[in-house]
């Protein structure tokens, strides 16, 4: 348990100095994947759930297009170390090697995310919170570290949330606050998803689904 914990620790330390190498480098460092061979896995493989070009049909499973490349390997590492559990994901992961998540990275983040609109009556609400955070001062603004946009900080490895489904959004958010998914740095997300109710998760998660 204790060396299991140790090794994601130094995986993350890992992607950190990575994403501050690229960063460093100007953003034009080639990345190790292979995207036609990633092409090749996801056609077999991932088309299933997240579709080949990467906007999932479901609402509760993902779209992968356009994410930044760190954060797929990220999150895809830590389904396989069982850091972060799916049932439908989980095992997926644990048959990959570090090449295969490698190359399927790259190559769903050099597709394009098509989101749906956000609900009208919401969006204002998820503005505020996106935009300005929570008045008491105590949930920052998204935008801080996902961006404007949503495009998130490849470097960081800040994913990006823009065009999002809504349903995965609140999902996430929802996995954070219980404490289910604990993959985030210094309990990033885990302390600012503890402190918004669900009116205000599902407002900004309508906001994010239409961030383009
Ligand atoms: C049987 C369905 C299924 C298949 C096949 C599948 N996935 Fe997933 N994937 C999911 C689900 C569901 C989630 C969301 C899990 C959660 O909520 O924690 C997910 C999550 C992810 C995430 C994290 C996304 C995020 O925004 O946090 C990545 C990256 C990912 N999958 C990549 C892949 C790749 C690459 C493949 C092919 C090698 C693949 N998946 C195959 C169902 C699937
Ligand atoms: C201090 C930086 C920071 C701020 C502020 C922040 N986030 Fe995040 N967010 C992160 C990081 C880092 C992750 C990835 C953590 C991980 O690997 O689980 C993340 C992940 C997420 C995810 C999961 C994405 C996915 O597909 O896996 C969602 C959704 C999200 N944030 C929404 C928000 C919302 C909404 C706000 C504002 C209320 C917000 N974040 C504010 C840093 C931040």
């Amino acid at each position: 348990m204790k060396s299991g914990l140790f090794m994601n620790l130094a995986m993350v330390r890992g992607l950190l100095a990575a994403g501050v190498l690229v960063t460093l480098m100007g953003n034009t460092a080639t990345a190790a994947g292979d995207a036609q061979a990633g092409m090749t896995k996801a056609s077999s493989v991932c088309l299933a759930c997240h579709s080949l070009d990467g906007n999932s049909v479901n609402p509760q499973w993902p779209s992968i297009a356009g994410q930044h490349e760190s954060y797929i390997i990220k999150q895809i590492k830590a389904f396989r170390a069982g850091q972060r559990v799916n049932p439908l994901m989980s095992p997926i992961a644990m048959t990959l090697t570090d090449k295969e998540i490698e190359d399927v990275a790259a190559y769903y983040a050099g597709q394009t995310i098509k989101g749906q609109e956000g609900a009208k009556d919401k969006i204002d609400l998820g503005q505020q919170i996106y935009r300005g955070g929570l008045a008491n001062g105590k949930v920052p603004a998204c935008l801080a570290c996902h961006g404007p946009d949503g495009r998130g900080n490849s470097a960081a490895i800040y994913p990006a949330i823009r065009s999002q489904h809504a349903t995965q959004i609140v999902m996430q958010l929802q996995a954070y606050r219980k404490g289910e998914r604990k993959t985030d740095q210094n309990e990033m997300m885990r302390s600012i998803a503890a402190k918004l109710t669900d009116e205000q998760i599902d407002a900004v998660a309508q906001y994010i689904q239409g961030l383009r």
